[in-house]
């Protein structure tokens, strides 16, 4: 598979994002850990993971402990699978999202997960979102002391806005290694911050790459140049859009879910595919 870096870390260019394997329409167990098995048979060596991603409000972490369960039944280790999880969203338990920037309690967070994904230290640990309560300048300070710390050994931050990153980086310094936030064809108005990152060398994490868990079965129907380019190519259209948006900027590491082994294999298998610069602009216009 092809490689690129996080913070100087060769990672798969494609990562696998665990959360529709902990949210509401999960799959069962078995078929989970089948499905993180897939990924690493495949090469992905970077997993997204977040301790909110749960169904139930008394199951915090549940895809962290997945993550877990299943390296460890592969027998991979932290030196082989980067892990990158979050912290500072929250999830009651009716269905919606709440935010908590609040530095003692992201400090609190990053332990837990750390002791979820059994691991001294978290590889890459991102503050989920702003909290509007709390100066983002505060939360950002929790992450670094975290890093001050040991507790994590790489940081990053979603839903940043471009101000958001400039602000994390006077913080963290060069230690601000990436930003995850929402980019698909579907949705590109993070364009600005994917090329921001992609001027200071900082990875850029597409969250959502193909329009969402809900969406991502209507890439075709919706976005005709992608069908087009995939019949072109003779890959499948999730396959084209992921090849886009590595085609981007070299920082591009987008993170598809899934919670089916065959949407990993052949999301993966997009790192291989090789748009022509007439096709790429196609995509992007
Ligand atoms: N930072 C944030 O605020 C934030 C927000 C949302 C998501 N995320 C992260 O980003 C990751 C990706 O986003 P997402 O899961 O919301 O949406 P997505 O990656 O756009 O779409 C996921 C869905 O696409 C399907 N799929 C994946 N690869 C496929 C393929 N090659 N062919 C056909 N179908 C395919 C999967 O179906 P099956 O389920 O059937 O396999 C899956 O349910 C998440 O898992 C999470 O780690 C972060």
């Amino acid at each position: 598979m092809q490689q690129r870096t996080i913070g100087g870390r060769s990672v798969s260019a494609i990562g696998l994002g665990g959360m529709p394997m902990s949210i509401e329409g999960r799959p069962d167990d078995a078929r989970a850990i089948a499905t993180i098995h897939a990924a690493l048979d495949a090469g992905v060596t970077l997993i997204d993971t977040a301790d909110s991603y749960h169904r139930d409000a008394n199951e915090v972490g549940h895809n962290e402990d997945l993550i877990a369960r299943a390296l460890r039944s592969y027998g991979a280790g932290a030196d082989e699978v980067l892990v990158a999880t979050k912290g500072g969203h929250l999830r009651p338990g009716d269905g919606s999202w709440t935010q908590n920037g609040d530095p003692a309690y992201l400090a609190r967070a990053a332990k837990e997960s750390a002791r979820r994904l059994g691991v001294d230290a978290i590889g890459l640990y991102q503050f989920h979102r702003p909290d509007p309560s709390v100066p983002y300048a505060d939360s950002i300070g929790a992450i670094r002391d975290l890093l001050d710390e040991g507790a994590i050994v790489m940081a990053g931050i979603s839903n940043a806005s471009v101000a958001q990153i400039d602000e994390a980086r006077e913080i963290l310094g060069g230690r601000l290694v990436s930003v995850q936030n929402q980019f698909s064809p579907a949705f590109r108005s993070s364009l600005g911050e994917l090329e921001h990152c992609a001027a200071l060398g900082i990875a850029f994490l597409p969250w959502s790459p193909l329009g969402g868990i809900r969406s991502a079965k209507d890439l075709a129907d919706r976005h005709g140049a992608f069908q087009e380019v995939a019949d072109e190519t003779g890959a499948s259209v999730h396959q084209v859009a992921l090849a886009w948006e590595l085609a981007l900027a070299p920082v591009v590491i987008p993170i598809p879910g899934a919670s089916r082994p065959e949407s990993i294999r052949d999301s993966a298998a997009a790192a291989e595919l090789e748009l022509t610069a007439e096709q790429i602009a196609r995509l992007s216009a």
